[in-house]
């Protein structure tokens, strides 16, 4: 695992489309690996196969993204990003993040680190495809202590 800069933009985007439903564009990875209060790690098998977006925003920590490629699943990858991320969250503060209200997986592994749900934002997601209809967000919060 390393962290992430704008070098790595080109394997970012590859991951990212791979990975997500609605891909966040090259311009918002750049932003992200350019950031100043931005952190992305990734994990390379050899290829990237797993990233996470961290922002800094006072002394909350939040994940901002956290993918990883269709091929390497269930193999501990995004766990361990989250370990990472719990790592440099502050002793005082907690990690935060929002999630599709739909997204079983993501919202499985984020209670199996110990994130619980504290929020909920109706139609905050864009809708996924021409059918469909704007998804809420479930905001989620862990504290540092208790790191699995
Ligand atoms: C959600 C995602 C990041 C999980 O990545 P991963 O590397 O496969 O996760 P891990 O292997 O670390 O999983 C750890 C635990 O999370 C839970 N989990 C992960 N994927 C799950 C799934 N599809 N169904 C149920 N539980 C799941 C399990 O408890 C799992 O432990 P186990 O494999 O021992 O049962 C991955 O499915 C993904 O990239 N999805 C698309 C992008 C996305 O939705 N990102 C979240 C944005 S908020």
């Amino acid at each position: 695992m390393r962290r992430l800069g704008v070098d790595d933009l080109p394997a970012l985007l590859e991951l990212e489309r791979a990975a997500q439903v609605l891909p966040w564009t090259s311009a918002a990875l750049r932003e992200e690996l350019a950031h100043v209060d931005g952190e992305v790690l990734g994990v390379f098998a050899p290829a990237l196969v797993g990233y996470i977006s961290l922002r800094r925003i006072v002394d909350e920590l939040w994940i901002l993204n956290l993918a990883t490629h269709p091929d390497h699943r269930r193999a501990g990858i995004a766990s361990g990003l989250i370990s990472a991320a719990k790592d440099r969250a502050t002793s005082s503060a907690a990690l935060w993040l929002e999630v599709r209200e739909g997204n079983a997986a993501a919202r499985a592994l984020y209670e199996h680190h110990g994130f619980s749900v504290v929020g909920r934002r109706p139609g905050y997601y864009p809708a996924v495809g021409p059918q469909g209809a704007r998804e809420a967000a479930v905001l989620m919060r862990a504290a540092k202590i208790g790191k699995r």
